[in-house]
């Protein structure tokens, strides 16, 4: 059983490991100010759940029901594009992220879905069952800002 379980978390290691390469050299690359989270402490999501991924198809309905919950639960601090500029954002401290950043997309959906679901400070937990924040995400990565 251990065993097992040892050498499924070896495989998604090594699956992972690219990814986290690309991740590392990225956040070396980058200025130290970006490198960092609005609150100026990185939020970093465990290992474990950032290796989830979506287990639902990411069809243009789904997305399309992910925009519709973004502009009802997100918009008002993180704004119509994701760049953390919503009309609340201005009375936050932390800043709500700017969800369109490299710093953002870089993360894994399941990351991403680590930290909706708990939320940090400002940021409330969000109160979408499982299939909505998986629409949500998808929503989210076509905010990516165009390089
Ligand atoms: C009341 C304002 C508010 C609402 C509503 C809100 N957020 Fe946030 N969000 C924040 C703030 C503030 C932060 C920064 C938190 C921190 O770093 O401590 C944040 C951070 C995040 C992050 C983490 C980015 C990083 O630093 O890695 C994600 C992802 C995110 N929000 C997504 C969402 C999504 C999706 C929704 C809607 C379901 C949402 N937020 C709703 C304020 C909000």
């Amino acid at each position: 059983m251990s065993i097992i379980r040892i050498t499924m978390a070896a495989v998604a290691h090594a699956r992972a490991l690219p990814l986290t390469l690309a991740i590392v050299i990225t956040a070396f690359a980058a200025t130290p100010a970006s490198a960092q989270g609005p609150s100026g402490n990185q939020w970093v999501a465990p290992e474990r759940a950032s290796h989830r991924t979506n287990p639902t198809p990411v069809t243009a309905e789904a997305v399309k029901r992910g925009s519709d919950l973004f502009r009802r639960d997100c918009e008002q601090c993180h704004g119509k594009s994701g760049h953390g500029d919503g009309p609340q954002s201005g009375s936050l401290q932390p800043r709500p992220a700017d969800l369109a950043s490299e710093r953002v997309q870089l993360q894994s959906e399941g990351a991403i879905f680590w930290k909706i679901s708990e939320g940090r400070g400002m940021m409330p937990r969000a109160t979408l069952n499982e299939s909505e924040k998986w629409s949500v995400i998808a929503y989210l990565r076509t905010l990516a800002t165009p390089r």
